[in-house]
């Protein structure tokens, strides 16, 4: 209310002054002109009269005089004639009454032969008096006095302030209502949706923000507010887990309880991660900057870990909007709204980005340690581009560790073998990490790689080589026994070459317990009648479109089951949310026209006007709206042909908290090690793995549950927070390398 009054009161002043400054301008160029007019017509009759009157005056003839006033006299005009000792000689009947004995004007006039005029009171009204010297032979004999009624001036300025003061008023009113208006609708409803939803969040429940008009004044606002919301949520959420925790007595890993150990461990050592793929890409949609969160499971993993440490994450800035998002360093809090850590963005041309990440990484060592019969392709020109993209990852690493003692770099994967022994050369001090995130195969299938020695060597180059399993550490130690001159200890999985020793380590890698915060209250039936379906079982599979993943064989399995279990048609919709991925590769592209093609062939097959048993939708999905389709699916498939761990997996045990769903899971991937309540196929095999769907849809209910409970249980337990602080643990206790001491 105090505003709209401040507002209402500033709108009235500011038209008063321009409205009265105008007001009194026009007023006094009206006056002006009804002046010069009165003066005119003054002189005028003045002028013309004096000849006549002169020789009159100066034969003393009044009754000479009187004849000619009495002609030129009027009721507004009235004329005088005075004689030489400015006494009244002659006036007109209308203004003889009024006229006082003597006038100012004409002593002035008498006396100085000169005209004198003015405004005076004449009887009751203001007159304009205009004197004018009568002379005869050069001296002055009286003089003619005419008197114009000037009443009307006062007249014209009071209309005038009144037209002025009508205008005033309209015109405040109508800008005070409109001003009224636009402050109710952009400021005093959006403001009163703004606290009740700042209520909402206060007390805990987490409602998105709502629809305001003006998103330039309230759009910063409510990002401020939902952030210190999401704060504030993460803290009574952390703190009611660990008070659960505490009470059943149990030590999991927690966000909260990494952040301790961080703090306790590290004490202060900077933190680096440096992987390919960033947590954040920003790209140009439609004219406007878009947030993404890159569909990898490196990222999945690797955010919520970054987020409770704390510290730099190095990584490759794709997305067309990314520089103009950072800073002249390529630096930027991640996340936006509540930054927790540092993302620095390291830039590659299209020619460097080509060779290192699509041709080495993605055609030559993606393929060689995926067993899927896809054969890699290794060009020395993508070789090259791969050692120089290492060495500009390089030295922006050493560039963000400069000022630091004994930082802790975590080097992520296949992209990367080179880059521990570059740190290590000019960084002795610093502890290092490589983790692979994809299997690594036998030694056999390695030595495939020209560059084989070269890649080997640059991974011991750190103090600690981490994998998924215990089966690629062996793997891994087999290939460097057969190709490098190194002693390997089998009991304590290390590799000791020249003075370096590198422990070889599995760290199963996981997931953050919550897959989003704040989960979309979205139900089953909203997200059916949104994807224009109705099915009494939904299937879900979610997948880069990648060919270590088995979508052609996942929907012939789909095809499969419907023709060999009939009952089931038009019930079971399975969909599949598939991100395109690496489509510049032209295996990839051909992958995506097959699967698009399977796609085809089953739905044409089997579906009907009303039923199509595959749901393909091909795009990027954000993780909050992947979550509604783990949450609500009755089976989930993940059919990796080969694939490290499989973070898909642990995802939707992770949002499953109705301890209900089917995971249906490849013996192929890491997680089948973990996950032993899956559901465990062979995805070559589209009988068994249309069985298992047959199995997933008819499982009794108490089954589904003890299953997901003991899912659900390993996940949370083996969760992401456990695999930082197990890994950090092992590189922290890594002794100070004193170069020219050998370390044991
Ligand atoms: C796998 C790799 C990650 C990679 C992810 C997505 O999970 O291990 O390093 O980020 O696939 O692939 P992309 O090439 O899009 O980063």
């Amino acid at each position: 209310m105090k505003l709209t009054i401040r507002l209402v009161g500033a709108i009235w002043l500011s038209v008063l002054i321009v409205i009265g400054g105008f007001a009194f301008l026009q007023i006094r160029e009206e006056r002006e002109r009804l002046v010069d007019d009165l003066k005119r017509r003054a002189v005028l009759v003045g002028e013309g009269l004096k000849e006549a009157i002169e020789p009159q005056v100066a034969r003393d003839s009044t009754a000479g005089v009187e004849r000619i006033l009495k002609k030129f006299g009027t009721a507004r005009r009235g004329i005088a004639v005075y004689d030489r000792f400015a006494g009244l000689m002659v006036a007109t009947p209308d203004i003889a009454p009024s006229l006082p004995p003597s006038l100012p004007e004409v002593t002035d006039a008498v006396a100085n032969d000169v005209v004198s005029q003015g405004f005076r009171v004449v009887g009751v009204r203001r007159a304009y008096v205009y004197a004018t010297p009568l002379t005869r032979d050069d001296r002055a004999v009286g003089a003619l006095v005419v008197i114009l009624d000037a009443a009307h001036l006062e007249g014209a300025a009071w209309n005038l302030w009144w037209s002025n003061a009508l205008r005033f008023l309209a015109l405040a009113l109508v800008v005070s209502l409109i001003a009224l208006v636009v402050v109710r609708s952009s400021v005093t409803q959006p403001m009163a949706k703004m606290s009740e939803w700042t209520k909402s969040l206060r007390a805990g429940r987490y409602v998105p923000p709502p629809d305001v008009p003006d998103a330039n004044v309230f759009g910063p606002l409510a990002r401020e507010v939902a952030g210190l919301a999401r704060s504030m949520q993460r803290a009574r959420a952390a703190a009611e887990q660990e008070a659960a925790l505490r009470l059943v007595g149990e030590s999991i890993w927690t966000e909260e309880r990494l952040k301790q150990f961080v703090n306790l461990r590290l004490a202060g050592r900077p933190l680096v991660v440096v992987s390919n793929r960033e947590p954040v890409s920003h790209v140009r949609k439609g004219g406007r900057i878009q947030t993404l969160t890159p569909a990898s499971g490196l990222v999945t993993a690797m955010d919520p870990m970054m987020r409770a440490c704390g510290g730099v994450w190095v990584a490759h800035g794709s997305g067309d909007a990314d520089r103009e998002t950072a800073d002249a360093r390529g630096r930027l809090g991640v996340p936006e709204d509540d930054p927790r850590y540092t993302l620095r963005r390291v830039w590659l041309t299209k020619e460097e980005e080509h060779g290192y990440y699509y041709g080495f990484a993605n055609e030559g060592l993606w393929p060689l340690c995926h067993i899927v019969h896809t054969r890699p392709v290794f060009r020395p020109d993508d070789w090259a581009h791969y050692l120089a993209a290492n060495r500009t990852f390089a030295e922006t690493l050493l560039d963000e560790i400069r000022d630091a003692e004994e930082p802790l770099v975590l080097i992520q994967d296949y992209h990367f073998a080179p880059l521990p022994a570059l740190i290590k050369a000019e960084r002795p001090d610093a502890r290092v990490a490589i983790f692979w995130h994809i299997p690594w195969p036998n030694s056999e299938a390695f030595a495939i790689c020209p560059w084989q020695p070269e890649l080997l060597a640059g991974m011991l180059g750190a103090d600690l080589v981490g994998f998924h399993t215990q089966y690629y550490c062996n793997n891994f130690l087999e290939t460097v026994d057969r190709t490098l001159e190194t002693r390997i200890d089998w009991e304590r999985f290390t590799v000791t070459r020249g003075e370096r020793v590198t422990a070889v380590k599995p760290f199963p890698i996981s997931v953050a317990p919550g897959f989003v915060d704040d989960p979309p209250q979205r139900t089953r039936e909203e997200l059916l009648r949104e994807l224009g379906v109705s099915a009494e079982f939904l299937g879900v599979g979610v997948e880069r479109v990648d060919y270590t993943k088995g979508l052609p064989e996942r929907f012939r399995a789909l095809r499969w089951f419907f023709e060999r279990y009939p009952e089931y048609r038009g019930r079971v919709v399975f969909v599949q949310l598939a991100a395109p991925s690496r489509s510049t590769i032209k295996r990839y592209a051909e992958l995506a026209l097959e699967v698009e093609q399977t796609v085809r062939e089953v739905n044409e097959a089997l579906g009907t006007v009303s039923w199509r048993p595959i749901l393909y939708l091909a795009r990027h999905h954000e993780h909050r709206e992947i979550w509604s389709y783990y949450r609500h699916a009755d089976f989930c498939m993940v059919t990796s042909l080969h694939d490290g761990m499989n973070l898909v997996a642990k995802e939707f045990v992770s949002v499953r908290d109705d301890e209900d769903g089917v995971l249906i899971l490849s013996r192929f991937a890491g997680a089948s090690q973990e996950l032993r309540d899956a559901l465990i196929i062979n995805p070559y095999d589209l009988a068994g793995a249309a069985e298992a769907i047959r199995t997933a849809l008819e499982m009794p209910k108490e089954e589904r549950h003890a299953r997901m409970t003991r899912m659900r249980y390993v996940v949370s337990e083996h969760n992401i927070y456990r695999w930082a602080g197990l890994l950090l643990s092992e590189l922290s206790r890594i002794p100070v390398e004193t170069p020219g001491v050998k370390t044991s």
